[in-house]
């Protein structure tokens, strides 16, 4: 643990021992969030996706209870943050918040035969803003599914702790999500990137090797209504663009089409709309697989390029983007040392990454962040990121 991990701790376990009486057998684990390097929206199409974690997260400090009650309590949220439940009465009805995501996990587990013997208390940290696209909901589910593991000693690996937290996502919360986020999270690897073909789950770990260069986030700080219902939108706008391409071919995802194949295709897609939504899944998974083979060969250049790409087909054909977030990807690719910069994330707000020349990290930062304040009056907020590990016990 470093220093501020250390202090986080302690100030969890401190507040958890507020909350609950005492500290007494409690244990403290760590799960993160992730930023896609490339591969937006095709996680739900059976294309590729290409995450990696981060080492911000959420944390918590839990302990098993005698009795039934499930105890949840947030240090992000206000005095009310704390709720109670109960373990035998876990159906999403008239429930609502921040609890809904941890106790859609303890539900699904339920339902996949391993529902707790006893319930438990929690209290947990985010240090993740909420609503940014760094994916703050599926470290909380991730690292829900990391303490029933450890606690009572359930058998899931890291894959099915993501499937789990998809699951419950789409089933108790009502997003209908890909599996990009969870996969991320328990499955993360120290200065790795997964590319992940969605259509199987197989999988391969990139080494993220920026010699000279880093990730840089830069957090719009804002988040617009439509992200639940435009995120569902566009996945049932796929489904039916696909529903009309299989009338004329025997493909069973988007994400089976290269870009000359929908070319050839395209036609039987009824809706111009939904025409532009399905090139944007078909193309950006096709960029998604040239974007790995230039990070492996060295040539970040090619992959920032993509990266730009990326955005502008999320801006113009998926409709995912914001004025915000285009002026922070826009002005980026006018900076010098700057080799691309896209929305990440679900979109609808949030932020974006680039990769940014270590010598023209700070100049990035003054620039960007003096322009984004000029053209909509807001503080945008930057962190520079390495790829970190899974979930963890601290
Ligand atoms: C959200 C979803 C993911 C993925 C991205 C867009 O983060 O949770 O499954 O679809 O949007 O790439």
């Amino acid at each position: 643990m470093n220093e501020d991990e250390k202090k986080l701790t302690t100030e969890l376990k401190a507040a958890f021992a507020a909350q609950y009486g005492d500290e007494e057998g409690v244990r403290l684990f760590f799960a993160p969030g992730r930023v896609n390097l490339i591969g937006e929206h095709t996680d739900y199409n059976g294309g590729h996706v290409f995450p990696c974690a981060l080492s911000i997260g959420t944390y918590a400090a839990a302990r098993k209870r005698d009795d039934r009650k499930i105890r949840l309590f947030s240090m992000n949220g206000k005095s009310d943050s704390f709720e109670e439940f109960d373990l035998d009465d876990l159906e999403p009805a008239g429930k609502s918040g921040w609890t809904m995501y941890p106790l859609g996990v303890v539900w699904t587990f339920g339902l996949r035969g391993m529902l707790p013997e006893t319930g438990f208390e929690m209290a947990i940290y985010g240090n993740i803003p909420n609503g940014s696209g760094l994916s703050s909901s599926a470290s909380l589910e991730v690292l829900t599914g990391f303490v029933l593991k450890n606690l009572y000693g359930f058998d899931v690996d890291g894959v099915e702790l993501a499937k789990i937290g998809q699951y419950s996502e789409n089933n108790y919360n009502g997003m209908k999500c890909g599996i990009m986020d969870q996969f991320a999270s328990a499955m993360g690897k120290k200065d790795h990137a997964i590319f992940l073909d969605t259509a199987d789950l197989t999988y391969e770990y990139a080494p993220v090797k920026l010699d000279g260069m880093k990730l840089v986030i830069a957090n719009s700080r804002v988040k617009h209504q439509l992200t639940d219902s435009g995120y569902n939108d566009r996945r049932r706008t796929c489904e039916e663009a696909l529903e009309d391409l299989k009338k004329v071919t025997g493909i069973s995802a988007l994400g089976e089409l290269t870009p000359e194949k929908y070319e050839e295709l395209k036609g039987a897609i009824r809706d111009d709309d939904h025409r532009r939504k399905a090139k944007h899944a078909v193309y950006e998974n096709d960029r998604t697989i040239r974007a790995i083979k230039a990070l492996k060969a060295g040539d970040i250049e090619g992959f920032g390029k993509l990266m730009n790409e990326s955005h502008v087909s999320l801006r113009d054909d998926y409709d995912v983007s914001c004025p915000e977030v285009d002026v922070l990807a826009e002005t980026a690719w006018t900076i010098p040392g700057v080799m691309g910069a896209r929305i990440t994330g679900g979109g609808f707000g949030g932020c974006t990454v680039a990769i940014v020349r270590d010598e023209s990290i700070e100049r990035y930062i003054e620039v960007l962040g003096r322009t984004y304040k000029e053209k909509t009056g807001l503080e945008a907020e930057f962190y520079t990121v390495t790829p970190g590990d899974g979930p963890a016990e601290l």
